[in-house]
């Protein structure tokens, strides 16, 4: 595991979208990515919106995401309205290569669905080329939130999981990703930038492990791209 301390969210951004861009044209082969939610990565969607069509393989990058909120596509809160608007429409990416989960549905239903979509395109476990994720302000990945059932799941690889956080308002169920399904990506990266994410960076990655759930993601090559912001409380360099 390192760690990469950029100057600004632009400058983590561009070198997260740069990765992206040369992980996947050095593969000969579709590209599956998951996506994390949240307002972090949206900088990079539109870094690599800009750049257009020509500056990725994007006829062979499919894009999954590694949980959703149970609101339907277009809800202000959804993960993949947020990716559309970004990154799918200003590309005119594929739907063959665009694999949302579908929030709108009953959420046990979603998830399953999306596990068998999973499972059928990536394996048992889904083997990943690239995941991102965020990191909220009480160490939560995706939707796995603090002493929320899904952090224990060994087994499923998509499950609804009801949290209760003020990050969600309060009670509410979100479908998520499990640790398993992350676990055999080839490369993962996490984007964390901000102010109000450097208490829990500082815990996450130099205090004691199994006490945020940030902590269960491990990975054959695992980065953590952060801002300066995020990492003033760091005493160690993580190069
Ligand atoms: C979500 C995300 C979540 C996010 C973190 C960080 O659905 O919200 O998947 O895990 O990555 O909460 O969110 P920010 O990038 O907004 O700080």
């Amino acid at each position: 595991m390192s760690v990469e301390i950029h100057p600004t969210l632009e400058a983590l951004s561009t070198a997260a979208a740069d990765e992206l861009v040369a992980l996947a044209r050095a593969s000969d082969r579709p590209f599956h990515v998951a996506l994390s939610g949240g307002s972090t990565p949206k900088k990079m969607f539109e870094l690599l919106a800009a750049r257009g069509t020509s500056a990725a393989p994007w006829d062979r990058i499919h894009l999954w995401w590694g949980d959703e909120r149970c609101v339907p596509p277009d809800h202000p809160d959804s993960n993949y309205g947020m990716t559309k608007r970004a990154l799918i429409d200003p590309l005119g990416l594929a739907a063959a290569n665009v694999h949302r989960i579908h929030g709108e549905a009953p959420p046990d239903q979603a998830a399953s669905a999306y596990e068998q979509e999973l499972v059928a395109a990536l394996g048992t476990p889904p083997v990943f080329d690239l995941v991102l994720l965020g990191m909220g302000p009480d160490g939560h990945t995706a939707s796995l939130f603090p002493n929320s059932p899904a952090l224990g799941e060994t087994k499923r690889f998509v499950v609804a999981n009801p949290v209760d956080s003020p990050l969600t308002k309060g009670k509410a169920t979100r479908i998520t990703l499990t640790v398993p399904a992350f676990a055999k990506a080839r490369h993962t990266r996490f984007l964390a930038a901000g102010a109000d994410k450097a208490a829990t960076l500082v815990s996450v990655l130099e205090g004691p492990r199994g006490k945020f759930p940030s902590q269960l993601i491990s990975g054959a090559d695992l980065v953590w791209h952060v801002d300066r912001a995020a990492a003033a409380q760091l005493h160690k360099d993580h190069g």
